[in-house]
């Protein structure tokens, strides 16, 4: 593979990590603790600029103001640009757990990361089970927790029932005696699929009634990944401007609207062109659905 350094790593040692971006196939190699903290607060900077370059550049201008120390300046440096300016508005800049740099290796090998995976009693219950039969447990960790109406549909709509594979940690309703309830332990990611409206609209409002929708209100509250995928069709004005609140408090909505152009011919291949995006807005790697490819010239 060729590799592309985007910036001089003064200041590295033998441990420093190596951050390799699959993406622009490039390397960080081995990026100073300062600088990979750096990263973490600049994530949203990655996906504003959608390249590694970008973010080099941005970085690189910063580290090459003489007397600055690097990873500080960085850190309190967020109207660097008016790609970060913006990331802040729409975003916030706030520090990241070390395993979340999505699309990227850290140390060679995928980020661990922790995810809550909450199924609702709206129709779609095999998108819930196409993403837990894509999230690998040994790789990360997986919890689960049903709305109350989420059997009753389970039930009509997948005659084995849910399947869940080895390792996935399961949960009641009504305990918030879990580290997801709480900000001091946030979790990486939380995707609600399939998302009913009227726990769209409980979260919208934030109503925190169970640990479901507390979770969700602890995902915004602490600016972590929060999915929704609602499948609800058509839409009345009530789901739209729940949509819009969810989306200016910072949740993304990922409607479980298929696509057709990679030609599924099954249910789980129709059902996998929207597991394929959410997984990759969890920043997990997968290869479910083809790519769409400029043609080659
Ligand atoms: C078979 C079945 C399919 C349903 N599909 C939907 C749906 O697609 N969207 C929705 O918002 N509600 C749907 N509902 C209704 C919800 O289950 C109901 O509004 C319930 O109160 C949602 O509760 P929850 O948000 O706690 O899961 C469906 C109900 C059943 C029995």
């Amino acid at each position: 593979m060729a590799q592309a350094p985007v910036f001089a790593p003064a200041g590295a040692t033998e441990n420093s990590p190596a951050i390799h971006c699959r993406e622009s196939n490039s390397i960080l190699p081995r990026v100073p603790a300062g600088r990979l903290n750096a990263l973490r607060h600049y994530r949203f900077a990655i996906e504003l600029a959608g390249s590694l370059p970008e973010i080099s550049r941005l970085m690189t201008r910063r580290y090459q103001r003489p007397g600055r120390s690097a990873g500080t300046s960085l850190k309190h440096s967020p109207h660097a640009s008016p790609a970060l300016a913006d990331s802040k508005r729409t975003c916030g800049m706030f520090p990241l757990p070390s395993s979340w740099l999505p699309g990227y290796e850290i140390n060679g090998k995928d980020p661990h990361l922790r995810i809550l995976v909450a199924i609702t009693g709206a129709s779609g219950s095999l998108y819930a089970q196409r993403l837990l039969d894509n999230l690998d447990p040994q790789q990360h960790e997986i919890h689960v927790v049903l709305s109350n109406y989420a059997q009753a549909v389970i039930a009509e709509e997948l005659p084995g029932g849910l399947r869940l594979p080895a390792g996935v940690k399961t949960h009641g309703l009504k305990s918030m005696n879990v580290p997801f309830a709480s900000g001091s332990n946030p979790f990486d990611a939380m995707v609600v699929i399939p998302c009913s409206m009227g726990t769209l609209g409980r979260i919208a409002h934030g109503l925190s009634d169970d640990v479901l929708l507390r979770a969700a209100d602890v995902m915004l509250k602490e600016r972590k990944k929060l999915i929704l995928v609602p499948r609800e069709t058509p839409l009345n004005l009530v789901h739209v401007k729940n949509f819009e609140l969810l989306m200016l408090a910072g949740a993304m909505l990922i409607p479980a609207n298929p696509s057709f152009y990679t030609r599924p011919t099954t249910i789980e291949q129709v059902v996998d062109t929207v597991v394929a995006r959410v997984l990759d807005h969890i920043g997990i790697p997968q290869n479910l659905v083809q790519r769409w490819q400029e043609e080659k010239e």
